[in-house]
C-alpha cells in the first residue's frame, strides 16, 4: 500500500507473524529500471517471504523490472490492476486495465518470461459500467492463460469516473461472493479475497470458500491481529507472546536503522496502530507522534511509548 508498506513496515510486520505474505508498495516499471533501487526496491532479507508490485502496462518494461526485482530476491511479482488513481489512469494502469484482458495477458506473459518467481495478478471485479461476471471473468481467463500463478482480487469495482482512490476503497459496494463463484469456477487456481476484512474470524469464514485473505487497512491499523496469523492459519507457534515481547524482538532492527542515519519516526510511524483499543493506547501515540519525530529521537524514546501501556495496564490491574 503507497506509503504505508514501505520497508520497515514489512519488518515490523514480520516480527508480527512468520508466515503472512507481505506485499511492497506499487512501484512502476518505469521507476525500478530508471529509478534509485536501492530506495525504490531495497528490503531486508528479514521481510521474506515478500512480493513487489509492480504498475505498468508496456509488457517490455513490466518484464525488465520484474527481471530486476527477481534479481535482487523478491519470492513473488505482482501485477496491479486494481488502482483507480487518476495518475495511474493517465498512465493507463491499475484498475483501467480490467478493460484490457489481453494487453494484461501480454504483460504477464513477458513477466512470466522473465522471471522463474511466480507472477500474481491483483485486480477489482470489474469498473463502471462492466458486468462483473463477464469482467472478472474476461481478465482472469486472459491472464490465466498467459501463465499467471495466482490471483488476488479486491472484491469491489473501481468507479473510475468521479470517485477519489479513498472513495473507491469504500463507495463500492463489496461482492464477495462474486470471487467466491470465480474460485469455484477455477478449483485448481489459488485465489485470495480482499476488501473489508477486518478480523481473523472473517479471514477464518473467507478460507471455507477461497484459498488466501490479503488484509490490507485492518493490519495495517491493528497490527497485532498478525500476531495470531501463524498459529491460526499455519499451524505454527505465533512468535510472541504479546506485542510487548514482539516491539522487543523488533529492537535491534530499530537500532540498526538508527545508526545507519535513519530517523526513530521513519520506522514508528507504522507502529502507531500498536496497542489500539488497550488502556494507554492514545498516550503510547501521543508520544511517537511528539518525541518520535524529533530529529534526535532514539530508542528511548519508542521503550518510553511502549512503558506507557505497561504502566496503564498496571494501573488498570490494580484497580480491577
Ligand atoms: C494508503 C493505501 C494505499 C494503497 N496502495 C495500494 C497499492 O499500492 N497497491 C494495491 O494493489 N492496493 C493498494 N491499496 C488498496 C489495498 O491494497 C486494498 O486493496 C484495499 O484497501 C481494500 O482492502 P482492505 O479493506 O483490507 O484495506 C492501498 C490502500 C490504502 C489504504
Amino acid at each position: 500500500m503507497m506509503d504505508w508498506t514501505d520497508r520497515h513496515c514489512r519488518a515490523f510486520h514480520r516480527v508480527l507473524s512468520r508466515r503472512a505474505r507481505l506485499y511492497t508498495e506499487m512501484v512502476t516499471a518505469n521507476a525500478v529500471i530508471f529509478g534509485d533501487r536501492d530506495r525504490l526496491i531495497g528490503f531486508s532479507p528479514v521481510e521474506h517471504p515478500v512480493a513487489l508490485q509492480l504498475g505498468g502496462s508496456d509488457p517490455k518494461a513490466l518484464a525488465q523490472a520484474a527481471a530486476i526485482c527477481a534479481e535482487r530476491g523478491y519470492d513473488e511479482i505482482n501485477l496491479n490492476v486494481g488502482c483507480p488513481s487518476d495518475r495511474v489512469q493517465g498512465g493507463n494502469f491499475g484498475a483501467c486495465l480490467m478493460r484490457d484482458p489481453a494487453l494484461v495477458a501480454d504483460c504477464v506473459a513477458a513477466m512470466k518470461a522473465a522471471v522463474a518467481i511466480p507472477v500474481t495478478v491483483k485486480c477489482r471485479i470489474g469498473v463502471d459500467e462492466q458486468d462483473p461476471e463477464a469482467a472478472l471473468d474476461a481478465l482472469t481467463d486472459a491472464v490465466l492463460a498467459a501463465g499467471a500463478d495466482a490471483l488476488i482480487v479486491h472484491a469491489r469495482k473501481a468507479w473510475l469516473e468521479g470517485l477519489s482512490p479513498k472513495e473507491n476503497r469504500d463507495i463500492p459496494p463489496l461482492d464477495y461472493d462474486r470471487v467466491y463463484r470465480l474460485k469455484a469456477r477455477l478449483p485448481g487456481v489459488p485465489v485470495s479475497i480482499n476488501g473489508g476484512i477486518g478480523t481473523l474470524e472473517e479471514v477464518a469464514a473467507h478460507l471455507a470458500h477461497v484459498d488466501g485473505a490479503m488484509l490490507g487497512r485492518a493490519a495495517y491499523q491493528q497490527p497485532e491481529l498478525l500476531m495470531r496469523v501463524d498459529s491460526l492459519f499455519f499451524g505454527e507457534a505465533d512468535p510472541h507472546e504479546d506485542a510487548f515481547a514482539a516491539v522487543e524482538a523488533y529492537e535491534p532492527y530499530v537500532a540498526a536503522h538508527l545508526a545507519a542515519g535513519g530517523r526513530l519516526h521513519d520506522i514508528t510511524r507504522h507502529m502507531l496502530g500498536l496497542f489500539t483499543g488497550r488502556p494507554g493506547a492514545r498516550a503510547f501515540r501521543r508520544r511517537l507522534a511528539i518525541e518520535g519525530v524529533k530529529a534526535e529521537a532514539g530508542l528511548d524514546v519508542l521503550r518510553a511509548a511502549v512503558d506507557e501501556v505497561r504502566r496503564a495496564e498496571e494501573r488498570r490491574s490494580m484497580v480491577a
